[in-house]
């Protein structure tokens, strides 16, 4: 599906003079996020391991009219603290400070019941999902909103809350993502606003063995018919760090074609 940018009469440019930066938002749905917010007038900076995917995202971004120089990019890992601090101070440096922190890489790396998991693979999950979010947003509260204040998005996922079968320990880390982003929202009141959204099936390629092999029967199951797109997550995360949402925090809100609300098989 082509998604075209939004124009909103009257409000074209909300996030205008604002910086945000998005952890993984070289591909899915930090990309999504990512090239919302710069058409919404943000300056961006994109954080993920891959050089290439990011001058991909970069060029996909500023090639519908985007600044070029509104979109920066970094190559990081969301488990790494020294990539933390080094990707805030290079907002900081770049554009003058940091207003919007997304939370929204993640890994997966084991499918299949809890009782087959290995420490290694539920130590990554976690420092990458859970301890990743906490140690991102330390750095940006130390060098720039404990003084200037901001907004703070942690990716989630439906998976936090349902019983995805399957996919137990990531929910587990989705599920303290949420409690985290609730703690974090009472910690740093009234200065930084802190909610969270959690995606349902959003097709991506984090997703795709969960779709590529019959995406209409899947789409069948949701209430809205069908899978979601970077763009609908985008447009919550839009609204959740901007001035729209200047009293909501320590929310967290599904986004999910009205997944959690189906009737139970
Ligand atoms: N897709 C869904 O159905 C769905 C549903 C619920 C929740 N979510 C959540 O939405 C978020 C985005 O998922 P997605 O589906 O968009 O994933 P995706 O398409 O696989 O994209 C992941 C992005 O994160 C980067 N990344 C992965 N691991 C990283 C790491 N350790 N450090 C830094 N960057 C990393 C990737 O780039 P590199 O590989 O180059 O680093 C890429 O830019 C995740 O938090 C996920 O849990 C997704």
């Amino acid at each position: 599906m082509t998604e075209t940018p939004r124009t909103v009469p009257g409000r074209s440019a909300p996030l205008a003079g604002r910086t945000a930066l998005v952890t993984g938002g070289s591909r899915g749905i930090g990309l999504g996020i990512s090239r919302l917010f710069a058409e919404l007038g943000a300056n961006v900076l994109i954080v993920s391991r891959r050089e290439p995917s990011l001058l991909e995202a970069v060029r996909s971004i500023t090639e519908t009219g985007v600044d070029p120089g509104a979109v920066l990019h970094r190559v990081g890992k969301a488990d790494s603290e020294d990539d933390a601090h080094a990707s805030v101070a290079l907002a900081v440096e770049r554009f003058g400070g940091l207003d919007i922190l997304v939370n929204n890489a993640a890994t997966n790396p084991y499918f299949g019941p809890l009782v087959g998991i290995s420490r290694s693979q539920a130590d990554k999950t976690v420092a990458v999902n859970l301890w990743g979010p906490l140690m991102w947003v330390q750095a940006a509260w130390e060098q720039h909103m404990r003084e200037h204040g901001g907004a703070v998005l942690n990716i989630s996922s439906t998976s936090g809350i349902d019983v995805d079968v399957d996919l137990g320990w990531y929910g587990v880390t989705k599920a303290g993502l949420i409690h985290l982003t609730r703690l974090l929202a009472m910690e740093l009141a009234p200065a930084v606003r802190v909610n969270a959204i959690c995606p349902g099936l959003v097709k991506t390629d984090m997703s795709r063995a969960l779709w590529e092999n019959g995406e209409d029967g899947v789409a069948a199951t949701m209430p809205l018919a069908r899978l979601g797109s970077p763009r609908d997550i985008a447009e919550a995360a839009a609204y959740l760090c901007s001035d729209a949402a200047s009293w909501v925090t320590g929310q967290t809100l599904a986004v999910d074609g009205g997944y959690l609300v189906r009737p139970s098989a």
